[in-house]
């Protein structure tokens, strides 16, 4: 129950009190506060503070979600197969090419004609060899041999008085081997013209061995029976010379390095046919000679 005090009713005598605005206001069983104007009289019994209790903080485990693993295709090398234990029998290396082919020896059986021989490969790369393929240089010409095993080429056809190699290749159902190494050269014949005709001398074809560089020899022509001098210039050069003086027609005859005309004196040089002495003022017209095979021939 509420008692109110009014404050027309109070002593004017209270100290230190501004104003007649007061009053006083008494709740029963507490006195809360005395206020006069703007001013406290009174302490305000302390609020007692009610202690803060910290709620403890309650961690939420830390929940880790699974991480999903990939799905990938297990790698080659972990399947069982691939296993140092396993069991399965090694797989065989894949056929090749063959090995080279050995040369052999090359021949030369005319102007046009040579023979090569070969030994087939110890190896054939797993797969038989069908045939050989032999190949000139120059002129790349082929022949092939549908064999298995060494034997010898017969080429026809290459160029007479030419040198050449040769290389083999062996062959399978998988490719073709490296070549083998060149073989020796040779030299086909030397195709002898149907018009040339032989130089022979006492009756027998002249060779080469029969002059020697820088001589002059008296040679007969085998189609006219007639005389001529034959003068070898180098290993593989030839000149004819007639054996009649350009003077006036005397016969003439080697002396040393000069063809000499017994008539008027004139002389003429064994290897070329200048005119070395007169009165003769023409040189001695030449004859074309050329070796062919080893023997001599006017062509
Ligand atoms: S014919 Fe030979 S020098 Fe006169």
């Amino acid at each position: 129950m509420e008692n109110q005090l009014n404050p027309d009713n109070l002593p004017n005598n209270l100290p230190n009190l501004p104003t007649r605005r007061r009053f006083i206001t008494i709740t029963s069983g507490f006195i809360g506060s005395l206020i006069l104007g703007d001013r406290a009289l009174g302490a305000t019994k302390p609020v007692a503070k009610k202690p803060v209790v910290k709620k403890p903080v309650v961690k939420k485990p830390v929940v880790k979600k699974p991480v999903a693993k990939a799905t990938s295709t297990p790698a080659p090398s972990a399947s069982p197969s691939a296993s140092p234990s396993a069991s399965a029998s090694p797989t065989p290396p894949p056929n090749t090419a063959p090995d080279a082919p050995v040369i052999g020896k090359a021949s030369a059986t005319g102007a046009t004609g040579a023979t090569i021989a070969f030994t087939a490969p110890a190896k054939n790369g797993g797969a038989p060899i069908t045939s050989f393929i032999a190949t000139s240089n120059p002129g790349g010409i082929k022949v092939t041999l549908p064999q298995s095993d060494s034997g010898t080429f017969t080429f026809a056809g290459l160029t007479g008085g030419t040198a050449y190699t040769f290389t083999v290749v062996a062959v399978n159902s998988v490719g073709t081997s490296s070549a083998s190494a060149a073989s020796n050269e040779i030299k086909t014949l030397d195709v002898v013209p149907a018009s040339a005709i032989a130089i022979k001398k006492s009756g027998v074809a002249l060779t080469l061995a029969d002059i020697e560089v820088g001589k002059t020899i008296s040679a007969t022509n085998s189609a006219t029976n007639t005389n001529l001098f034959v003068a070898r210039l180098g290993e593989d050069l030839f000149k004819g010379y007639p054996t009649s003086c350009t003077h006036q027609g005397g016969p003439l005859a080697i002396q040393g390095k000069t063809l000499d005309c017994p008539w008027h004196g004139s002389k003429f040089d064994a290897q070329s046919g200048a005119v070395t002495t007169g009165p003769a003022g023409s040189p001695l017209t030449p004859i074309k000679v050329a070796a062919l095979n080893g023997a001599l021939y006017i062509i």
